[in-house]
């Protein structure tokens, strides 16, 4: 159960004093009935709310996949560097507070980003003791061996940071594009994990989360919203 002006300034992304004075001018209705208190608690089960004559599908949380596009940054707030967000180019109607980017992309990096505005199950999945597996693919500017096969899943050191034992497999018998499982997300991760064996990542790309792969009927830009079934897949290793 949830406040309705809590509500209405979550899943229309208003403030809290505009939700309430929503309610107040009559524009809301709770199971067709208008509703002037801001302190009516909703049930998310039964109760259908009607905000300015459109129905306002509510829930506690929302998760949201999206397939990455090239030049968004994974940020909540790109104001500082004029960039746009992975937040910013949700559609209109998907829109709401609180949401933000579970892990990080880079700006050139593609592919599987989770959005939510569930903090705890964001660091679940996030923790690296959780051991949730994300796979990437990478193409490479040249050839990886064996060698980085075994190092990559004995868990190497690159500067300060250790990386957790990492699977390393060629793509179709192609050594130059990488299928790469990691259980961290550091920066510029895999980037840098190639990189200290002379190696350049020229694409990369996030294709699964857990065991939930990366929609393919979702171009790049477009989302969609998980349900509880996937969501256990990401949760799982
Ligand atoms: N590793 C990287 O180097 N970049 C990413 O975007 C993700 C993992």
């Amino acid at each position: 159960m949830e406040r309705i002006d809590k509500i209405i300034s979550n899943e229309l992304n208003v403030a809290r004093s505009d939700a309430k004075s929503l309610i107040k001018s009559g524009k809301v209705f709770v199971n067709g009935v208008c509703e002037k208190s801001a302190s009516r608690k909703l049930d998310e089960e039964k109760d259908i709310l009607n905000v300015c004559g459109k129905v306002i599908q509510f829930r506690k949380f929302v998760y949201i996949m999206m397939h990455k596009p090239k030049g968004v940054i994974s940020s909540t707030d790109g104001r500082k560097t004029n960039e746009k967000t992975v937040v910013d180019i949700l559609p209109q109607d998907m829109k709401r507070k609180n949401l933000f980017p579970a892990g990080r992309l880079d700006k050139n990096t593609t592919g599987f980003m989770l959005i939510t505005d569930d903090g705890e199950f964001a660091h679940k999945i996030l923790s690296p003791k959780n051991h949730v597996p994300k796979t990437y693919i990478a193409s490479l500017d040249q050839p990886f061996d064996e060698d980085v096969i075994k190092a990559f899943s004995e868990g190497i050191t690159i500067g300060n940071d250790e990386c957790l034992p990492a699977v390393l497999e060629a793509v179709n018998g192609d050594y130059k594009t990488a299928k790469v499982i990691i259980k961290q997300g550091m920066y510029h991760q895999i980037k840098r994990m190639f990189k200290s064996f002379g190696i350049e990542v020229v694409e990369l790309k996030r294709i699964k989360m857990g065991k939930l792969a990366l929609d393919d009927q979702l171009a790049e830009g477009e989302c969609r919203y998980l349900d509880e079934f996937e969501l256990e897949l990401i949760n799982s290793n």
